[in-house]
């Protein structure tokens, strides 16, 4: 395995080397694990570092959290710990010696633990144990492998279920026929896996996964625990390729008792998908659209507006998501046919539009393919969004117009001004106000 690790980029190469080093002076080994090494032997960029540590794995973060000057959080019930690294790492006790970190910024670092599911679906009780407890405790084969990074074994592959043959031959499988029933949130991760790399879910295992999903364990995970799990699905590349995998295997009811997702429903996705795209070709520079909220912003679409409130609260969604979330839902019929008429004024276009957030104007364009209204949130996006007059507060003042309530009349009469071709420059803006004021307006 050496040979894989000296592909890595030298920083993170370096890094490793440090961090073997302390492994072996306090005398704890260190291995790499779960998805990093998964992802390293597929040769796909992982920048999430993920050590166990024969030992105490707090203790062993706390030491490296000092020579790394980085910050840690601790997790004392699991054993684990992590660090944010700075850009440029100085290691402590070497003042010579600075990282310029291109490739890393978190190190999650754990005790090698047993775990113990006292319910099906239930947190695990987590004691100390060794790196084969800890493969064991573990989803997937190809999840389960560890490279030795500390003393003479540095670089050593240790593969106690044959993750690596997995990975070649393509093939996702549990290491226990109770995986799914320990934790029924492995039926969406071994689906995302599936879907991400292009493998196959082997018989046994997915004999395994249908029992699991025809008893209905998902219903009875913690439901943020759900949330986060669907969250992942839903940012994956491909989500409609993922959205319609657990179609297929297990439903979206565990998310709500009336969540279906018909072929209907399906178009829907693949419409916010090529909309995902034209936003991200034209207007990706502005911010970044939160693409996973469009997509369960189009799986919501066949619930009911008090439904809707009701998974939101359920699955406790921050309250930005949840705004937007609803806002969607909330569009008026009245909203939606002046959009598909032909006559609106770009002044009613920007009125109903400005207030949305990205991600909600990217479903409504996906979910209303009248040609007016495709053509109105264009030139919205091109021409009206973000909009403000020329004039300012300041230029008020030295109009000797005096501050309050009414300035937001007269920039709002501005901006009406402007967005109807009436005005187009400053000067036209002031001439506008002197004449507004004059009227008394
Ligand atoms: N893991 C597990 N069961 C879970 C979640 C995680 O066994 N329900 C283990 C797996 O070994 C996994 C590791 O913890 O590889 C790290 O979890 P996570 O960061 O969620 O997954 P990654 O495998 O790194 O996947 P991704 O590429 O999506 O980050």
């Amino acid at each position: 395995m050496k040979e894989y690790l000296e592909k890595l980029p030298k920083d993170l190469q370096e890094i490793l080397h440090l961090i073997g080093k302390l492994a072996a002076e306090m005398d704890m080994p260190a291995y790499l694990v779960g998805g990093f090494v998964r992802d390293l032997i597929l040769g796909v960029d992982n920048f999430d570092l993920d050590i166990v540590i024969e030992g105490d794995g707090i203790a062993f973060a706390e030491k490296l959290g000092e020579k790394f000057n980085a910050k840690i959080t601790r997790h004392r019930r699991f054993g684990t710990a992590t660090l944010a690294l700075a850009h440029k790492l100085k290691i402590d006790g070497s003042p010579l010696l600075t990282i310029d970190l291109e490739s890393i910024r978190k190190i999650d670092i754990a005790t090698a633990r047993k775990e113990i599911y006292p319910h099906p679906a239930s947190l695990p009780e987590v004691t100390p144990g060794c790196l084969e407890d800890d493969a064991f405790r573990r989803d997937f084969t190809i999840n389960a492998m560890a490279i030795s990074i500390s003393g003479k074994n540095y670089g050593k592959l240790v593969d106690i279920f044959n993750g690596k043959a997995d990975l070649a031959h393509k093939k996702i499988r549990v290491l226990h026929d109770l995986s799914f029933v320990d934790d029924p949130t492995r039926i969406l991760r071994a689906i995302r896996f599936e879907q991400r790399f292009n493998f196959r879910i082997e018989p046994h295992t997915l004999k395994l996964l249908q029992k699991s999903c025809r008893e209905k364990a998902l219903n009875s995970v913690e439901p943020q625990r759900l949330r986060d799990e669907l969250v992942l699905v839903l940012k994956e590349y491909d989500p409609v390729r993922q959205v319609n995998r657990v179609r297929k295997l297990s439903g979206f009811t565990f998310m709500h008792p009336r969540l279906t997702l018909s072929d209907k429903q399906l178009e829907l996705l693949k419409g916010i998908s090529r909309e995902i795209s034209w936003f991200e070709r034209q207007y990706a520079h502005r911010r970044q659209l939160e693409s996973w909220l469009v997509y369960l912003i189009g799986m919501l679409d066949v619930l009911k507006l008090a439904q809707v409130r009701d998974f939101c609260r359920r699955f406790a969604f921050p309250s930005g998501v949840k705004k937007r979330i609803l806002s969607f839902k909330d569009l008026s019929p009245r909203i939606i046919k002046n959009l598909c008429g032909k006559n609106i004024k770009p002044s009613q276009i920007f009125q109903a539009l400005e207030p949305l957030s990205y991600e909600v104007l990217i479903a409504l364009k996906a979910k209303y393919r009248n040609i007016c209204l495709q053509k109105n949130i264009q030139v919205f996006f091109k021409e009206f969004n973000g909009l403000r007059p020329h004039t300012k507060g300041e230029d008020l003042r030295k109009l000797g117009i005096e501050p309050g309530p009414h300035y937001k009349k007269i920039f709002d009469s501005l901006l009406k001004a402007r967005l109807n071709g009436k005005v187009k420059t400053k000067e036209e803006e002031i001439a506008l106000i002197t004449k507004l004021t004059k009227k008394g307006s």
